[in-house]
Formats: C-alpha cells, sequence, structure tokens
C-alpha cells in the first residue's frame, strides 16, 4: 500500500468556510442520514466517563496505590474511555498549551499555509485525514506534529508563532510521555504481566509521541455533520486535552453515544487500538466521534503515545491461554497506520480486520 504523495482534491479550510458566514454547508460535509449526530439527547445526561483521581500513585500509602490501580482497571475494562485529574501536569501548563493553540488557528491563513500538510507524513497544517477521492469531509482543520522518536522532531515544522509556542509544546509533550509511561506501568501491573512489559512491548525509550491539534470551527448546520467521524485511535492510548469552553467528543458506550462532559483540567484518556491487540483484547479501544457546535469552536489536542514503529505488535503470551487463543497476527505499527492513513476515520474495521483466522 502506498501513500500518494498528494491530496485527491484541492484543499478547503473548513475555519475558511465558517468565516464566510454562510448558513448553508457544502454538500462535501453532509452525512447521511444514520451518520448524522442526534441532539434529542437528554437521556446521555447523566452519563459520563470515570474521573480518577491519579494522585494515589505517588501517595507512598500501598492502599491507596491499590486502590487507584483498581479504579483504572475498572476504567479500561469497563469504558476504554477515562478522564484523570492531579495527574502532575501544571494547569496553567494545560490551559497555556490549548490557549496557544488556539491562537496558532486564530492567525491569519497565509501564516497557517506555509505548514500546509501532504499525505505522506501528514505533518503541518491539515484539513482532511484520508485520501479518497470524493470521501465525506468532516468540519474540521488540525495541526500534527511528531515529538517522539527524536529523530522525526523538526522544530523547524512546528509553528513559529506565536512565538513561545515551541517552547509550550516542549514542555506539554515531557509531561504527557511521563504520564504515558506511568500508565504503562499500572496497565501491566493490573494485568498481571511484569510492571515493565507494555513499556519494553513499545520498544522501550523508543516509543513514539505525536501531537494532532483539532480546530472545530463554528458550524451553522451542526445537525448535519461531525467533526470528527467515528474511529477508534490506531496507536497505543491517546491523551486528550479538551476544550474546557464546550464539549464535543462522544464516546461509543453499548449503541449509544456518550457526550464527555470535562473536568477543569483534567485529560482524557484513551485505550488505542495497538493496546487492544497486545493485551488479546481484554482492554478494548473505543470509537469516539466529535460534534460541533453552531456557536462555538472547540480546541483539543489529542496526544498520540505510540509503540516504536518498527516492533512487532502481538498479544502477550502469558495472555493466550487454550481458552482465550490470540485474537491478532503480529503486525507492526508502521504497517497498520499506512493501512488506516489512506483510508481515514473507519470506526474499528481496521483493528477488527487485524483479527486471526485461527
Ligand atoms: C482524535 C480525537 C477528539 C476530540 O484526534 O483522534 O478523537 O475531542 N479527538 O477532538
Ligand atoms: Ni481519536
Amino acid at each position: 500500500m502506498n501513500c500518494p504523495s498528494d491530496w485527491p482534491e484541492p484543499i478547503v479550510r473548513v475555519q475558511s468556510l465558517s468565516e464566510t458566514g454562510n448558513t448553508m454547508i457544502p454538500n462535501r460535509y453532509i452525512k447521511p442520514p444514520p451518520e448524522r449526530p442526534s441532539f434529542n439527547t437528554g437521556s446521555d445526561s447523566l452519563l459520563n466517563i470515570p474521573v480518577i483521581d491519579l494522585s494515589g500513585l505517588a501517595s507512598g500509602d500501598p492502599t491507596i496505590q491499590q486502590a487507584t490501580r483498581d479504579e483504572i482497571s475498572v476504567a479500561c475494562r469497563e469504558w476504554g474511555f477515562f478522564q484523570v485529574v492531579n495527574h502532575g501536569i501544571r494547569h496553567d501548563l494545560v490551559d497555556g498549551a490549548r490557549e496557544t493553540w488556539r491562537e496558532f488557528f486564530h492567525q491569519p491563513m497565509e501564516m497557517k499555509q506555509d505548514y500546509a500538510n501532504a499525505p505522506k507524513t501528514y505533518e503541518g497544517y491539515g484539513s482532511r485525514l484520508g485520501v479518497q477521492k470524493g470521501a465525506i469531509l468532516d468540519w474540521s482543520d488540525y495541526f500534527f506534529l511528531h515529538y517522539l522518536p527524536s529523530n522525526l522532531k523538526n522544530h523547524n515544522k512546528w509553528p513559529s508563532h506565536p512565538p513561545f509556542l515551541r517552547d509550550v509544546v516542549e514542555e506539554y509533550s515531557q509531561e504527557i510521555v511521563r504520564l504515558g509511561k506511568v500508565l504503562l506501568e499500572v496497565f501491566s501491573i493490573n494485568l498481571g504481566l511484569e510492571e515493565s512489559y507494555l513499556q519494553k512491548a513499545f520498544g522501550g525509550d523508543d516509543i513514539g509521541a505525536c501531537l494532532r491539534v483539532n480546530f472545530y470551527p463554528k458550524c451553522p448546520q451542526p445537525d448535519l455533520t461531525l467533526g470528527l467521524s467515528p474511529h477508534s485511535d490506531p496507536g497505543g492510548m491517546t491523551f486528550l486535552l479538551p476544550d474546557e469552553h464546550v464539549s464535543g467528543l462522544q464516546v461509543r458506550k453499548g449503541g449509544e453515544w456518550i457526550t464527555v462532559k470535562p473536568v477543569r483540567h483534567a485529560i482524557i484518556v484513551n485505550i488505542a487500538d495497538q493496546i487492544q491487540v497486545l493485551t488479546n483484547a481484554i482492554y478494548k479501544s473505543v470509537e469516539h466521534r466529535v460534534i460541533v457546535n453552531p456557536n462555538k469552536e472547540r480546541v483539543s489536542l489529542a496526544y498520540f503515545f505510540n509503540p516504536k514503529s518498527d516492533v512487532l505488535i502481538e498479544p502477550a503470551t502469558k495472555l493466550v491461554t487454550s481458552k482465550t487463543p490470540a485474537l491478532y497476527q503480529p503486525m507492526t505499527f508502521d504497517e497498520y497506520r499506512l493501512f488506516i492513513r489512506t483510508k481515514g476515520p473507519q470506526g474499528k474495521s481496521q483493528v477488527d480486520s487485524l483479527k486471526s483466522s485461527k
């Protein structure tokens, strides 16, 4: 499978469309009726993904540590999605990261166009995922960059304005990677594996970390489109910093879409496809999508914490038994990602298609 070097059609910035003030969105963004969001909810207002206080992990008290790990275990098995508070990332850094990126998107279009991206690596300023000609598009723009491995990190590909953006992204990235390592250890212990098992399976210190900042402009017809179509994240796990002013993320639970109500300064964690494979589906990546809003833009930072791109990812031997045979065949994350990038968001069809026929 090869990625074409350019997009199949000229790129239109959703932000520019939004700024025209037109009351109707172009057909390209109109989803078929069964895929449209329903706004007659009210029924979903009570459920929220679990909120977990991580300060217990560092408390030094084994009982509290165990209770915190247990909460994480339940959240991983039952939801695959949770919010963490007291995660150790300074609140001013959390707010600073989001608001710096908001400033980036509010700059004149010419400045952003300098970073226009291509499907080969997706790095830079983009307005679509997937390269299928004629595809129905999502109502969002984004900026994508690499932090790890360090040979992929290139500050020149990160915005130079606002001037402090690169420093903020550096600091925020370090903190996310620290948090990622903590959670891999907790997951390993919770699964009865050696505590460094998942970290090693991810490639030791050579993990991947990349950031997609999503910008969802105001949308005059939010009931006809989506900010981001249903998908599961392809990597290991994702740390999402949501917009605290406006909700939009929905998680599929059973047959329902649950709207996540972000807690202030919390970071949303979700299991992604590679952890589903490594745990032989004891933890599952969960489908999610984003709805848009007629009066408010939304900015979110999705930090993807991924295995090293060329290590084989396969179910942990300890989790494969005669009653629970291996569900997936080994595949590197590189191979998997290429497969995703050509198609764009497709629910959970990709990880499901990995299922072995054995
Ligand atoms: C993503 C994602 C959710 C959001 O970028 O993969 O799911 O709330 N984002 O922006
Ligand atoms: Ni996602």
